[in-house]
């Protein structure tokens, strides 16, 4: 679907005296643009080529702006937004933007593995909440609660999630950010596998407020849009916190790719038809996998909510999540991830990315269903 996209590349380079000008078809070719009338991009293509100024794009930034008033009714202004090159720039500067020696930040279990880094790369305090295997990996927000000491600046919330696919009811979400009010720390909400719930759980936590205030939004074109090679996102926050990541963002990589941004317009423009095709294909995988996965004995595996990751329970067969991993891929010779690589409530799982096709899925399955230990 998004080999298709197709740059008009006459309009301003044609009146344009630059580099480019000279070398237009050098760089077409480069590129591997085609021309096309009636694109978005006529008269822009100067825009794709030539640097932005961090925040970034304006356009961009305007697009992401109506984005979130339409689908969320949130009200974003241009100063309560940055463009980063992708989630885990994001994260990165967010974390050196707010954290201080001794600063921590909850994450809840198991979690993306390079949260760890991110919070002590500025000499931040990691504080792992273990979600309850039996509840899905559910927050239980009494238990959550025993978490936060003085020093919580903020909470990681990831919904969907990565590795556990699973989806926090709204329930939920207003109850940290009720803690979070409480206890007066904020909110990180990474909301990169947003389009890829399939419950009706949909609000992002952003929507529970009017104005970016103590929610942190963190987003990537990677997974809602499987742009991943873009290396584009978005952090929206409260405009003292956008402006301390302006100026992390400018010592760390000055500005980001300008034509990654462009694409990010035609991305957010068409989100609705691209990402429901995207959501049915990964659910269809998901399934896929689901039903063959727990067809294996001694594996149990929950019904997916979201992501394109299945987290397979393996306790049964007694051995570790490490050898699992690792008989796997000895003996089927597929690649799966041990789960205690998400923080130690992983232990005695398994992750599937289910980012393959079913016809690749199908050859993965078959080949481990052989497998003695499931037999
Ligand atoms: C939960 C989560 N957050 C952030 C990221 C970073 O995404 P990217 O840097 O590709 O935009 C990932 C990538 O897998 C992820 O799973």
């Amino acid at each position: 679907m998004y080999k298709g996209i197709i740059f008009d590349m006459d309009g301003v380079l044609a009146d344009t005296e630059s580099y480019y000008t000279n070398r237009r078809d050098e760089y077409l070719g480069l590129m591997g643009y085609q021309r096309q009338e009636n694109t978005d991009f006529t008269g822009s293509n100067e825009k794709a080529l030539w640097e932005t100024m961090v925040p970034n794009d304006p356009e961009l930034r305007q697009e992401t702006i109506k984005m979130y008033k339409e689908d969320f009714g949130l009200t974003v202004g241009m100063d309560e937004l940055l463009i980063p090159a992708g989630g885990t720039h994001a994260l990165y500067v967010v974390m050196q933007a707010l954290l201080d020696e001794g600063d921590e930040v909850i994450a809840i279990a198991p979690y993306y593995t390079y949260y760890k880094d991110q919070i002590e790369a500025p000499r931040g305090k990691l504080v792992v909440y273990n979600a309850p295997s039996e509840d899905g990996f559910d927050v239980d927000l009494a238990e959550l609660e025993k978490c936060v000491t003085t020093r919580a600046k903020a909470i990681i919330v990831n919904t969907p999630c990565n590795p556990s696919g699973k989806v926090y009811s709204e329930e939920t979400l207003r109850g940290i950010l009720a803690l979070a009010e409480k206890y007066d720390f904020l909110v990180i909400a990474d909301d990169i596998y947003g389009a890829l719930n399939f419950t009706g759980n949909t609000r992002p936590l952003c929507s529970f407020e009017e104005r970016p205030k103590r929610v942190i939004t963190v987003y990537s074109y990677s997974k809602d849009f499987s742009m991943t090679g873009l290396r584009l996102g978005h952090i929206i926050a409260d405009r003292e916190i956008i402006e301390v990541a302006c100026n992390i963002c400018g010592a760390v990589t000055f500005t980001i790719s300008s034509f990654s941004q462009r694409l990010g317009i035609y991305a957010l423009r068409r989100r609705k038809e691209i990402q429901q095709g995207l959501r049915e294909e990964y659910q269809k995988r998901m399934m896929y996998a689901y039903e063959r996965m727990s067809r294996l004995k001694h594996v149990k595996c929950r019904y997916p909510e979201g992501t394109f990751y299945i987290f397979a329970d393996i306790t049964e067969t007694g051995i570790s999540s490490m050898e699992m991993w690792d008989r796997i891929l000895d003996e089927a010779h597929v690649l799966v991830l041990p789960g205690d690589g998400f923080g130690a409530a992983g232990e005695g799982y398994i992750r599937i990315c289910c980012t393959v096709s079913v016809e690749v899925l199908k050859k993965a399955f078959d080949r481990i269903e052989k497998m003695d230990i499931f037999c």
